[in-house]
């Protein structure tokens, strides 16, 4: 008997599968497989495409694809929740730290999930991973979806993208939040995100500061029909 069927022989009564050839050559199936189905989807889907691109349009609003929603949605809401702890200053430990533990996490799992059950209830570590990253992209990309709608359906939502958002973000939309201002009393300071405003200033406090800008936002002179379409619109981002 030769030596690989001799090691064949060994596996088959522990029950497992040699990596080599048997496991590869599935492997290699299955790949095979999943690039013929995306080369005949790209000869008959066509995908949507935006408009070309044009570097002289200022207003334009990055947007990632709506896959990448969660990550979007996901800094958004945290960074919402990081100010409330006033750790503005400390934004870079969210930026970091939440991407480093995440991929850590999934780096740990052949090391935490050493149990050589195969079926997904007799794993209930890993079952309940799946189900917690599942339920993970499954709330942030629909509340992605949701904020961008909200957005992008409203008529002030338009002179915000023209008059405010080279300054100020909504919901991961527009904003320079790293462009650094000197106000005119000698601080530094950068222009806040408004995605939750209305849920820190009230209508009237915001009306002001469109009239009166503070704290080092230039007078934009706005009309008061813009003032009065905007006022409303940013006291509902809560
Ligand atoms: C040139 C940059 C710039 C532009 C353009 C600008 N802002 Fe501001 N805005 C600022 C800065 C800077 C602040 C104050 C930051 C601070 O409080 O330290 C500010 C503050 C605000 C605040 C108060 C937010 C808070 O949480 O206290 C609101 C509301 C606001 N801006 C709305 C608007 C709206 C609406 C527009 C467009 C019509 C606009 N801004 C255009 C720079 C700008």
């Amino acid at each position: 008997m030769s030596d690989h069927e001799h090691k064949a022989k060994e596996y088959q009564a522990k029950g497992v599968v040699p990596f080599w050839p048997e496991h590869f050559l599935k492997e290699l199936g299955v790949g095979l497989v999943a690039v013929a189905v995306l080369f005949v989807f790209s000869l008959f889907v066509h995908p949507i495409l935006g408009h070309v691109a044009d570097p002289a349009d200022w207003a334009y609003q990055p947007a990632p694809d709506w896959y990448f929603y969660w990550v979007q949605n996901f800094f958004d809401v945290g960074g919402h929740y990081w100010s409330i702890l006033h750790l503005v200053k400390f934004d870079w430990v969210l930026m970091f730290g939440a991407p480093i533990l995440g991929v850590s996490a999934l780096y740990m799992v052949p090391f935490i999930d050493r149990y050589p059950e195969r079926r997904l209830l007799k794993r209930p570590l890993m079952l309940g991973m799946l189900m917690f990253g599942m339920l993970f992209f499954g709330y942030f990309t629909t509340n992605g979806v949701y904020a961008h709608n909200r957005l992008i359906i409203r008529e002030p939502y338009s002179i915000f993208a023209t008059s405010c958002a080279t300054c100020h973000s909504i919901k991961g939309l527009g904003g320079n939040n790293r462009g650094v201002m000197k106000t005119p009393t000698g601080q530094w300071t950068y222009p806040p995100s408004l995605s939750h405003v209305g849920s820190i200033l009230s209508p009237a406090q915001i009306r002001s500061q469109l009239e009166n800008p503070q704290d080092g936002m230039p007078q934009l002179n706005l009309p008061p029909a813009a003032i009065k379409d905007l006022v409303p619109f940013l006291a509902h981002l809560k």
